[in-house]
């Protein structure tokens, strides 16, 4: 039997975010903001955070610097109960991280430094640890040099001949991300981009065709995100929408990564498609009420009473 629920490899961030801020002072002024916040955030641990805070038994391969930030990600991990054995640390670089001046209407223009999850790298004799799990999530493709080099695709091959169910979304595509997706998604059960991203990947417009491409390249269902138009999934014998869940917006930071995460783990609890599809709207939702990639989202059972009480947009 499997260690973990869940295992989460891949981008990991470290969020400082404040709002609102509707510009930068001039010369060296100062302004006054009601929140800062700092959280584990990218897209392997904005997945992960939000699974564990619904209750799964997660694990996740990641590389920090040894910094403080990377410090503070591997703390906020334990309070949530998160297997931190296969995080590896470099002294080569620092721990990537973000600042996010959120602006008044939840827009996140993001400052990113690049640093240790350029760094991070799976061996193949650590292939089985990383997929000790039921599920694994791959997250970052695009903003992790070493990975990015075809070593990604062979974790996922293994994952897959393991039984995995596997999951996959990427960030900041490139016109080269195509030859890396093509590698990838014979071996992805549930590829999840924004579908602002899946348009640029693809070059198309309409979500049934982007996922017919995409499908037809290897990937067996599509979960593309659509922001506060909610989501389009695709499989290999329907396609249907989803819409938002109606909410006061604050900071959208970490939406597309925390549908991710409550995606999984609807799927992981044994719940329908669509259910699973349902729990990852509610969990982005709640996510876009509060600033950070986690805000708002406390357990399952007040993510479902949110979810039975909210109204669709
Ligand atoms: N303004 C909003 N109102 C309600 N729900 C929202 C809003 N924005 C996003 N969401 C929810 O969050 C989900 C994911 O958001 P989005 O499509 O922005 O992902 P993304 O672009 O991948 O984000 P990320 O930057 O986290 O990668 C949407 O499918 C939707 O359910
Ligand atoms: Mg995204």
């Amino acid at each position: 039997m499997a260690k973990f629920d869940a295992s989460f490899a891949g981008l990991t961030i470290l969020d400082i975010a404040g709002r609102p801020v509707d510009a930068i002072p001039e010369g060296g002024g100062v302004a006054f903001i009601d929140e800062i916040r700092m959280n584990p955030a990218g897209t392997a641990s904005g997945a992960l955070i939000n699974a564990a805070k619904l209750g799964l038994h997660c694990t996740t391969s990641a590389c920090v610097g040894e910094d403080e930030k990377g410090a503070f990600i591997t703390d906020s991990y334990k309070r949530l109960n998160i297997d931190c054995s296969l995080i590896q640390t470099t002294k080569d670089s620092q721990t990537s991280s973000t600042i996010l001046p959120i602006r008044p209407n939840g827009e996140r223009p993001a400052l990113h430094c690049r640093g240790a999850s350029d760094h991070w790298y799976i061996e193949d004799d650590e292939f089985d640890q990383v997929c000790d799990a039921r599920f694994l999530h791959h997250g970052g493709t695009g903003l992790l040099n070493a990975m990015d080099s075809g070593q990604s695709s062979k974790l996922l091959k293994h994952a897959k001949a393991k039984n995995l169910t596997t999951t996959f979304d990427l960030i900041a595509p490139t016109v080269h991300t195509i030859e890396l997706l093509e590698d990838m998604l014979p071996y992805v059960d549930f590829f999840m981009p924004s579908l602002e991203e899946a348009q640029f990947i693809s070059g198309m417009q309409q979500p049934r065709q982007i996922a017919n491409f995409f499908k037809k390249m290897g990937a067996t269902a599509c979960v593309f995100k659509c922001g506060a138009d909610g989501s389009y999934i695709s499989t290999a014998d329907r396609d249907f929408s989803l819409p938002a869940l109606k909410i006061e917006v604050s900071d959208t930071t970490g939406c597309g990564d925390s549908y991710c995460g409550g995606f999984i783990a609807g799927l992981s609890m044994g719940h329908s498609l669509e259910e699973a599809c349902q729990l990852g709207t509610t969990t982005a939702a709640l996510v876009a009420t509060g600033l950070g990639s986690d805000a708002g989202v406390i357990d399952l059972q007040s993510t479902l009473d949110f979810m039975a009480s909210a109204e669709t947009v």
